[in-house]
């Protein structure tokens, strides 16, 4: 049985300079949105499209932002260096208790301490993996049994959310036999009548903008904090994106999917739940580090030699366009040449700021592609920058990713 202890540095740490270096971008959102509890029990962006362009191997440094840890664990099973950073501390103890239970258990044992399949003894297991943890994550989940019986991965807010739409709102558009139907293998064009014979009734698009209105959203959802810079209407746009993960992806194998409408992952698991994804985050648990605090601050603290992958989730539209950009360029200085940075935008455009096109190459063409296979429906756009020497290597590689498919 692995008996590593894990730490958390805090921005408030003594030395870090962290505290002194949040500014505007990260110091603002901590001032805005309540960091007390989880938000995210589950990582809701998908994290093959990290995988591939991060390219997450031994030797390789990334900075990563943490939400429960799922995209962080995947990128790390893979031998690279991995700095998860969060600015909310029970994230990081969602992370932190993945990694013990996995370190610890076996892979059916873990997930099912987890909440991936039923178990009546959770606090038992817990009680032995305790003492893995770091002071700040054994004091949440000491706090919290409730959580672990009912399974951590259940009790986000944002899991919460879906939820009520999928317990309330959903039953009253479609039978119990329609959402099982829908979950069924299908090709796309099979896809594609199933969804206009059968699923986008009125009652389905009417139901479907209320409670994905920003209002409801901001209410049960994400923080209202978080959609401070958000215009034009939310709900259209996600209803948008629903329509395209319903016909153009499979439905089947969609783990953000089948969560959603069954409220399990049971016949469509996330990647980081995979047996050999496991056994390198067993392998590779040394090589993690966690941070709490913002981003550019993990980056400033804990930078080394810089960074060859960020993952940074979807944090720029949660800031206005001058702090993004600061950040932007606070992490830049922490960045090898040839680091990819690697977002979402889910309802506010951000790209690589105009000022730095001179340093980074925004590789949109295979952003968009990966894209279109997107299995987390949420988001308008996925971004990936390249540190570079300009546009002569950011063209190269474009038409490398083109061949390449
Ligand atoms: C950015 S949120 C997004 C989750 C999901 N994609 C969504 O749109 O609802 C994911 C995590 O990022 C953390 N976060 C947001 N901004 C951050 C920042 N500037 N530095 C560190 N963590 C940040 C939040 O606490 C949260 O746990």
């Amino acid at each position: 049985m692995t008996r590593t202890s894990l730490r958390t540095l805090d921005c408030e740490d003594e030395g870090a300079v962290g505290a002194v270096s949040m500014d505007e971008g990260s110091a603002g959102l901590a001032r805005r949105v309540a960091f007390d509890r989880i938000r995210y029990a589950n990582c809701w962006e998908d994290s093959a499209l990290l995988v591939e362009t991060l390219c997450p191997a031994k030797g390789r440094r990334i900075l990563s932002i943490a939400s429960a840890g799922d995209n962080s664990l995947h990128l790390l099973s893979h031998g690279a260096e991995v700095v998860a950073a969060d600015l909310n501390l029970t994230q990081l103890a969602c992370l932190e208790l993945r990694v013990v239970a996995v370190q610890r258990l076996d892979d059916d044992g873990a997930l099912a301490f987890l909440g991936f399949e039923r178990a009546s003894d959770r606090l038992a297991v817990y009680s032995v993996l305790r003492d893995g943890l770091s002071e700040s994550a054994r004091g949440f989940w000491d706090a919290n049994p409730r959580l672990i019986t009912e399974g951590v991965i259940h009790g986000g807010k944002f899991e919460n959310y879906f939820r009520l739409f999928r317990s309330f709102l959903l039953p009253l558009v479609h039978s119990r036999r329609t959402r099982d139907a829908l979950l069924q293998p299908r090709d796309r064009e099979e896809r594609e009548r199933f969804y206009q014979q059968t699923w986008d009734n009125r009652r389905w698009r009417w139901l479907f903008r209320l409670f994905f209105s920003r209002f409801m959203m901001g209410r049960l959802g994400r923080d209202p904090g978080f959609f401070r810079y958000v215009e034009g209407t939310v709900a259209d746009r996600i209803f948008l994106r629903a329509r395209d993960a319903l016909t153009q992806l499979e439905t089947h194998s969609n783990p953000y999917l089948r969560y959603i409408l069954t409220g399990q992952f049971t016949g469509a698991m996330p990647d980081w739940t995979r047996p050999a994804v496991l056994a390198g985050i067993r392998r590779h648990a040394d090589r993690l580090q966690l941070f709490h605090g913002g981003i550019e601050a993990a980056a400033a603290r804990l930078g080394g030699e810089g960074f060859d992958g960020f993952n940074l989730s979807d944090i720029f539209e949660y800031m206005d366009e001058g702090s993004a950009t600061r950040l932007y360029g606070q992490l830049l200085e922490h960045a090898r040449p040839g680091a990819r940075l690697a977002y979402w935008n889910m309802l506010v455009p951000r790209g690589c700021p105009a000022c730095f096109l001179d340093r980074v190459t925004p590789l949109n063409d295979w952003a968009e592609r990966l894209f279109t296979r997107d299995r987390a429906f949420f988001y308008s756009a996925f971004r990936l920058d390249e540190v570079g020497s300009g546009d002569a290597a950011g063209q190269v590689h474009e038409e490398e990713r083109t061949h390449a498919g």
